[in-house]
């Protein structure tokens, strides 16, 4: 099933006088359980693209339409409530709050995301999380403690404890080994799979390819 659909999406950056069409109509659409992967070299398009869809800045032309939601007519309130509830993000570094401890982090996502739940219900969510991203024995931890691969995993699970519809990843494995890389993948793709979310990351690393249902190469600001 078709859940997100950009059709002919423009964005064009002004610098004083300079203008950059940095994308030039794109044509895209997600189906719910897969993972899209957006590849291209360094510049051409693709966090611009990722982000716009996610609803973290206006397109300059284009449609995006959401789970019957038109994203590009929506106002920055009703487009922050979507993306607080619907969306989940993970980024190249985990940026976890440095005094929360690794429950902690994923229960102020709950209350922003405004999961209404009682607060056993909430320890047993993030419990059952953390078990299936292998860290149910690191709930106490802050991160300063914690390896690259399992802040990683602490984002993912942050990224998804309110259930969101939409997995957006910008290069979630570029600042890790090619194991923990391989690891990663393979967890994002189990949960996208399993908790049937639609993924769209970024990626340069070929090797990850193999973990993803659709891969789309965008070059100069157009999907080829
Ligand atoms: N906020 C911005 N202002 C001006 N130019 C930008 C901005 N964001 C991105 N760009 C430009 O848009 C182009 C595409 O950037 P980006 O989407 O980050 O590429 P990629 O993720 O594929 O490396 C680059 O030329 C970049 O300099
Ligand atoms: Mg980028």
């Amino acid at each position: 099933m078709d859940i997100f659909t950009i059709g002919e999406l423009r964005k064009t950056f002004s610098n004083g006088e300079v203008k950059e069409e940095v994308l030039k109509g794109v044509n895209l659409t997600l189906k719910k359980g897969e993972i899209t992967a957006l590849v291209g070299s360094s510049g051409s398009g693709k966090s611009t693209l990722l982000t716009i869809a996610a609803g973290l800045q206006p397109a300059s032309d284009g449609k995006i339409l959401f789970d019957g939601h038109n994203l590009t007519s929506m106002t920055s309130e009703e487009m922050r409530s979507i993306r607080a509830k619907k969306f989940g993000f993970v980024f190249q570094f985990a940026h976890l709050v440095p005094f929360l401890t690794v429950e902690e982090q994923l229960d102020l996502m709950l209350d922003v995301s405004e999961v209404k739940m009682p607060k056993e219900n909430r320890q047993q969510e993030i419990h059952y999380l953390l078990e299936r991203v292998g860290l149910s024995h690191r709930k106490q931890a802050y991160p300063a403690s914690l390896s690259g691969g399992e802040k990683q995993r602490v984002a993912i699970a942050r990224a998804i404890i309110h259930k969101p519809q939409v997995l957006f990843a910008d290069e979630p494995t570029a600042s890790l080994d090619s194991k923990r890389s391989k690891e990663i993948m393979s967890l994002l793709r189990d949960l996208t799979k399993t908790l049937n979310i639609t993924t769209l990351m970024v990626t340069h690393d070929e090797e990850m390819l193999s973990y993803v249902d659709h891969v789309v190469k965008m070059s100069d600001g157009l999907v080829v």
